[in-house]
């Protein structure tokens, strides 16, 4: 698949086959995604792949984080509350996914336990966090942005499916606990990947686009 056709049929995956990617292919994927581009080649992309039962362990203990009612502690501040338009798109895009799964907007406990597969990572194979040494701030996110999603189209290319999870940088403590990763270095956001179950009810959701005049100026 060519680049514009990969970006026409992709969309965000909710609901994998329990069918790990072969090795040789991760290997491969990962090592042609860095070759992504970034500020003065910095390259600050750190990436924590799990899989199998370490990938399990840590579902386990981030799913005990989040039911602990202790609050989220990101390393990054995440916390924006969209205005406008930006926060009509937010509310379009769940209710895309809740439409999809059958919730009820006023339904709390079907919303949370949808909510809750984030960190059981929708069931996928592998789910790698996107980590950076903390004091690079906006420069490191814009960088680890363009890898994730160089990455994901990689992982398109080969016929994997990804859903990329901010909800994966509010609880470090498991990530850095089971990588050693230092207090320097900080979980912006993770990315569940395998392959699609197309008959997942999640992977229905559909997102729309604006119109290219409303995002897009040329200037002559
Ligand atoms: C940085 C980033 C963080 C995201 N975080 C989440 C998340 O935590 N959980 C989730 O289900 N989807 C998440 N998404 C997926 C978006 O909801 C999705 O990309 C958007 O609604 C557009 O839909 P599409 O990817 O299917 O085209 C995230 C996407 C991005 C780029």
């Amino acid at each position: 698949m060519n680049i514009a056709q990969t970006m026409k049929e992709r969309s965000s995956v909710r609901g994998f086959i329990d069918k790990p990617v072969p090795d040789d292919v991760l290997q491969r994927i990962f090592k042609d995604a860095q070759k992504s581009p970034s500020n003065c080649n910095t390259q600050p992309w750190k990436v924590y792949v799990f899989s199998g039962e370490k990938k399990n362990e840590l579902s386990r203990k981030l799913v005990e984080e989040l039911q602990s009612g202790r609050p989220p502690v990101p390393d990054f501040e995440w916390s924006v509350k969209y205005q406008g338009g930006h926060r009509e798109r937010q509310f379009a895009s769940a209710a895309a996914l809740y439409g999809a799964l059958g919730v009820e907007r006023e339904d709390k406990q079907a919303r949370a336990s949808a909510m809750l597969k984030n960190w059981q990572f929708f069931g996928a194979p592998h789910v790698a966090f996107f980590t950076m040494e903390k004091y690079l701030g906006i420069m490191g996110a814009v960088d680890l942005g363009i890898y994730a999603q160089s990455l994901s189209l990689l992982l398109a290319e080969n016929g994997i499916s990804s859903c990329m999870q901010g909800a994966l940088g509010q609880f470090p403590a498991p990530v850095r606990a089971m990588t050693g990763m230092l207090d320097s270095e900080g979980v912006l956001f993770g990315m569940s990947f395998g392959y699609a179950d197309s008959d997942a009810p999640a992977n229905a959701a559909k997102t729309d686009r604006a119109e290219l005049s409303d995002a897009v100026h040329f200037i002559v």
